[in-house]
């Protein structure tokens, strides 16, 4: 059995101390009012009273570009998942993935899952306002993987050529703020230069189970990297965002969907770690357990928690913090910054309009005051 840390003697005391002493009184005669039912229906009231002010113009072109976000991230997740994720047959990149961490089928498909249900809530929700939901349907226009599990089917995103920023390593770990300006070292740097497939074109690039060349381990490595870039990027988005929600239902939305972002970015950003050194042409892979990796802060494996940082203000003491969160630009830098990783290349002029579209008139959105 798991003993308590405290000990059972601490717990004794402890006991002892709140039966003789003024708070159990306190708490025991405060308790009725405090937890009655009638203080939760006022605050019910005033809930429904808040939405009764109404989903704004802004506040549907926010939602309307996550709704986008979510469509791209839920198809670049598919693609993973149809090569490592639980269901995706045994191969030379599935192995080469499980070495990051034995579960990685497992996390990418419930990421996937995740991704899905996102959009679809989104979608759905809008539809349940009388707003247009977002379709890209029409911009599933490029080539996929051809190996073992992948669908043959139009993709909205291409995972052959990204140029992975690494710096949300060095970010996350760093006492400075992006949002005064701060920037961050590449942990990576060969993984932020070039452009570098994260899955496999084809069986014969992908290899047989177990049987892991650098290439497909190189290519396994950008993936994990990769996974951590995407949804440190959701992680912020969400709260950026959220600051100029108006309706509290929608603000809800945002502020119950975010979360699940950074619980998705914490876990790559462990994963990444375990990524193994290894050199496929320009691109290295250095030994995470070592040099860098293991004497200075600020690339160190094991510092995933968030370091605090500056934040509002620089009198104010440093705290542990989502960064960046600043709300100005904030759809317009999210859809940058998934053009620079190379996930629209070969995408129509007409794809960017749109998304450009969207995240101008997500940005363009302000809070209204009642
Ligand atoms: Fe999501
Ligand atoms: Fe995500």
């Amino acid at each position: 059995m798991k003993r308590s840390i405290s000990g059972t003697g601490h717990l004794v005391n402890r006991r002892r101390f709140l039966e003789g002493g003024v708070l159990v009184a306190g708490i025991a005669s405060v308790s009725p009012g405090l937890w009655s039912t009638d203080v939760f229906a006022a605050d019910r009231d005033r809930d429904r009273d808040d939405d009764d002010h109404g989903i704004t113009r802004g506040d549907i072109a926010i939602l309307r570009f996550l709704a986008a976000a979510e469509i791209i991230e839920t198809d670049l997740w598919q693609q993973y998942a149809e090569l490592a994720g639980e269901d995706a047959p045994e191969s030379g990149y599935r192995s080469a993935i499980e070495v990051l961490d034995e579960d990685m089928p497992q996390y990418i498909s419930d990421n996937t899952d995740d991704e899905i249900s996102h959009g679809a809530f989104i979608n759905a929700f809008l539809k349940s306002k009388g707003a247009e939901p977002v379709d890209l349907d029409q911009f599933r226009t490029l080539q996929g993987s051809r190996a073992t599990g992948a669908q043959q089917v139009g993709r909205l995103t291409n995972l052959f050529r990204l140029t992975v920023d690494t710096s949300w390593w060095t970010r996350y770990r760093s006492t400075q703020n992006p949002d005064f300006g701060a920037t961050f070292p590449q942990a990576i740097p060969s993984l932020a230069a070039g452009q570098h497939p994260a899955i496999p074109k084809n069986d014969a690039e992908s290899g047989t189970p177990g049987n892991i060349s650098n290439h497909i381990q190189a290519v396994a490595n950008t993936a994990g990297f990769h996974f951590a870039f995407i949804e440190q990027g959701g992680t912020s988005l969400y709260p950026a965002l959220a600051q100029r929600v108006t309706n509290i239902e929608v603000l809800r939305v945002l502020l119950s969907i975010g979360p699940t972002e950074s619980m998705h970015f914490q876990t790559w950003h462990d994963k990444a770690g375990n990524a193994p050194a290894v050199k496929d042409g320009s691109l290295v892979f250095p030994d995470l357990g070592g040099g860098q990796f293991a004497t200075n802060e600020l690339f160190e494996k094991s510092l995933i928690m968030p370091e605090p940082c500056t934040f509002l203000r620089k009198s104010f003491p440093p705290c542990s913090i989502v960064r960046p969160t600043a709300t100005a630009g904030a759809a317009m830098k999210a859809a940058a910054a998934l053009a620079a990783d190379g996930l629209f290349i070969g995408q129509s002029k007409e794809f960017f309009e749109a998304l450009r579209d969207l995240a101008a008139d997500a940005d363009n959105a302000r809070r209204k005051k009642s």
